[in-house]
């Protein structure tokens, strides 16, 4: 039986492109290796029976109605779905799968990195020394907070969440929470629970959002919400940059009713929004979450391991989300 044709949109880890190179025949779009638009998708879909592809890769609801009919299933390289059209797939009988568990330490170290950098003003210190503008050590020079003792507020205890309340356990946090429902007394080791925004909100010293993107959470820190937070507080985001009212953010570091915030997502990556070029007191980096080698080899073998089964073995496939 001949290999089945795999489209991989993005250039993938050394080991998972040799494992792909073994078992299927690979597709690669035409060009640098960059998120696809779709008139590109498309092309290179042409008589594939698979598609790996990535975050940021347009399919829409449009585009997977115009995919050839040969595609079969589609295993995204993240955890995040927000750039996929779930329905437009099952509408298609078209089989979509992720990559869950994988990278929630990788990713809760980013937010508990951007957390420390936010409270200690690390990205602010290291810009005045790479500008030599650093003249010596002074009691009141960069002075943060410290994180011992503070109140966390995770919105979003998931996988990721849970991985980063354990890290800021040990950090002396208290944690809060905020999810969709509450977990067992267990799960929460100590955690508050909270059933509404306003009250979370004002519990909270630092805030980090881990909820997905897409309408339903679109521009959910917006002013109202950031207004609740207590002055000083700090917002980290490590989920996806919609769910951020970008202006309304940038008021709230201008005004210093927010200390600081660290962001790993972005609206409309890779742009950024203007104010955060010029912003002290903010922390950018570049949708960092899940790099590291482990996750990301892990990331590939759990789209490997999806594909294996829809297309060399007739299974239904593990991690389906369509
Ligand atoms: C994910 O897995 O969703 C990460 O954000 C990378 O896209």
């Amino acid at each position: 039986m001949p290999r089945p044709t795999l489209l991989l949109t993005r250039a993938l880890p050394e080991a998972v492109e040799a494992r792909a190179a073994r078992d299927y025949r690979l597709r690669r779009p035409d060009g640098p290796d960059r998120a696809l638009d779709a008139a590109s998708l498309l092309a290179a879909a042409e008589g594939c029976d698979g598609i790996l592809c990535a975050a940021g890769d347009a399919l829409d609801a449009a585009t997977i109605g115009r995919l050839p009919g040969s595609v079969r299933v589609i295993a995204t390289f993240s955890v995040g779905t927000d750039h996929l059209a779930l329905d437009a797939a099952r509408a298609r009988g078209i089989r979509v799968t992720n990559t869950p568990d994988v990278l929630s330490i990788a990713t809760a170290e980013i937010a508990m990195l951007l957390l420390l950098m936010c409270a200690r003003r690390a990205g602010e210190a290291e810009r005045l020394l790479r500008a030599r503008e650093w003249n010596g050590w002074a009691p009141t020079q960069l002075v943060g907070t410290t994180l011992d003792g503070k109140r966390l507020g995770i919105l979003g205890m998931g996988r990721i969440g849970r991985e980063l309340a354990r890290m800021a356990r040990g950090m002396g946090m208290v944690i809060h929470y905020r999810n969709r429902t509450r977990l067992p007394p267990a799960e929460e080791e100590g955690a508050t629970f909270h059933a509404d925004d306003d009250g979370f909100l004002a519990s909270l010293d630092a805030l980090s959002m881990h909820i997905p993107g897409g309408d339903a959470t679109r521009g959910w820190l917006d002013a109202a919400r950031i207004a609740r937070l207590p002055r000083g507080a700090v917002v980290v985001n490590t989920g996806r940059g919609t769910t951020v009212d970008d202006a309304a953010l940038c008021d709230a570091l201008r005004s210093g009713h927010l200390r600081a915030a660290g962001l790993d997502v972005f609206a409309g990556e890779p742009a950024i929004h203007e104010g955060y070029h010029t912003a002290p007191n903010v922390t950018l980096l570049p949708h960092l979450g899940s790099a590291t080698g482990e996750a990301r080899d892990a990331m590939g073998f759990r789209c490997l391991d999806a594909l294996d089964a829809a297309l060399l073995r007739g299974e239904d496939p593990p991690y389906r989300v369509a």
